[in-house]
């Protein structure tokens, strides 16, 4: 197991806030797993955590097979934290800070590897220039950079893509996913739901401070993605209220042409059934399984209530 979480407590001292309650977590080599929650939900405090920035109030931590209480030094060899926010080293250069930060890993002579890491970044052309000089987009990739300086076991990215232009985060998922080839084990907190769903292959949903789901990607979504979603376009106009469809199916129009139905995948064949009997004028039909924004949306509103 490359990190193992076992009732995982945090309470701030300060409001009494109790940021994580009893959270347990198995990440094996070689995973890509996404944790997703909501703005507060506790997932900076985690990761936190683990990087030895915040002190847990319960709980045992495994990183590597190592206790993060007895062995911060391995511990903190084997992870690399992009952080969400991070004060940054202003007034020196790209390459300075990433020589600086492979010092404190004993690491010398990696020019190479600095090079490399900033050409896969987009960011060799500011090799010279300060931190400071860097737009908010660049300082995120250059975050990645400095993460990855020392090739850590297990790489933890909390929202890397905040504020990283669509160019940019695609350039980003395309590195992060050869990372991901090449054996690394990898966590990534975002908000944007498909990029969780395009390159992880499990999540993890918190909510509150609590795990509520865990499960490989494709489990998570046969055991809550139990809808789909059917527009159909009509030639003429159709309105809802006046067809006298079987109840259960619950259309809304979205013009006058086209009704939208949201339907268990068991019932799709008696739905289609049911139109095709009425009427026979169809230009467009669309069928979509739910997405993964919709599971997570359902589970989190699941505790909410
Ligand atoms: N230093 C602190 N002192 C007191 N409370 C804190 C502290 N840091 C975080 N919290 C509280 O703990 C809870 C979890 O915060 P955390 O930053 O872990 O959430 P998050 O899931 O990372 O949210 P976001 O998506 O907004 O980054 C919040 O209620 C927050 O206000
Ligand atoms: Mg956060």
């Amino acid at each position: 197991m490359m990190l193992k979480i076992e009732g995982l407590n945090k309470i701030y001292k300060k409001d009494g806030k109790v940021a994580l309650k009893d959270v347990d977590m198995n990440i094996k080599k070689g995973e890509f797993a996404a944790l997703l929650g909501q703005n507060g939900a506790g997932k900076t405090t985690l990761i936190n955590i683990l990087s030895g920035n915040v002190k847990k109030t319960s709980g045992k931590v495994f990183i590597g097979g190592f206790d993060i209480d007895k062995n911060e030094l391995e511990t903190k060899r084997i992870l690399g934290v992009v952080p969400q926010e991070s004060g940054f080293d202003n007034f020196f250069s790209v390459e300075e800070v990433l020589k600086k930060q492979s010092g404190y890993f004993g690491i010398k002579n990696n020019k190479e590897y600095i090079y490399h890491l900033l050409n896969q970044l987009n960011l060799y052309e500011k090799k010279n220039n300060f931190i400071r000089e860097l737009s908010g987009g660049m300082k995120r990739r250059f975050q990645i950079a400095k993460a990855l300086v020392h090739k850590p076991e297990i790489f933890i990215l909390d929202e890397p893509t905040a504020g990283v232009d669509i160019e940019m985060r695609h350039n980003m998922y395309d590195f992060l996913l050869e990372l991901h080839k090449s054996g690394l084990t990898m966590i990534l907190t975002t908000h944007y739901i498909e990029e969780a769903e395009r390159l992880c292959d499990r999540i993890m949903v918190i909510n509150s401070g609590e795990i509520v789901a865990d499960e490989p990607k494709e489990i998570l979504m046969d055991k809550f993605g139990r809808e789909v979603r059917v527009s159909i376009c009509f030639e003429n106009p159709v309105d809802m209220r006046q067809w006298d469809l079987p109840t259960e199916f619950n259309g809304e129009n979205a013009h006058n042409n086209q009704i939208d139905f949201k339907v268990d995948k068991a019932k799709l064949p008696s739905l289609l059934n049911a139109i095709a009997s009425k009427r026979s004028d169809f230009v467009d039909i669309s069928i979509e399984r739910e997405k993964l924004e919709d599971v997570y949306l359902q589970l989190i509103k699941r505790r909410d209530s």
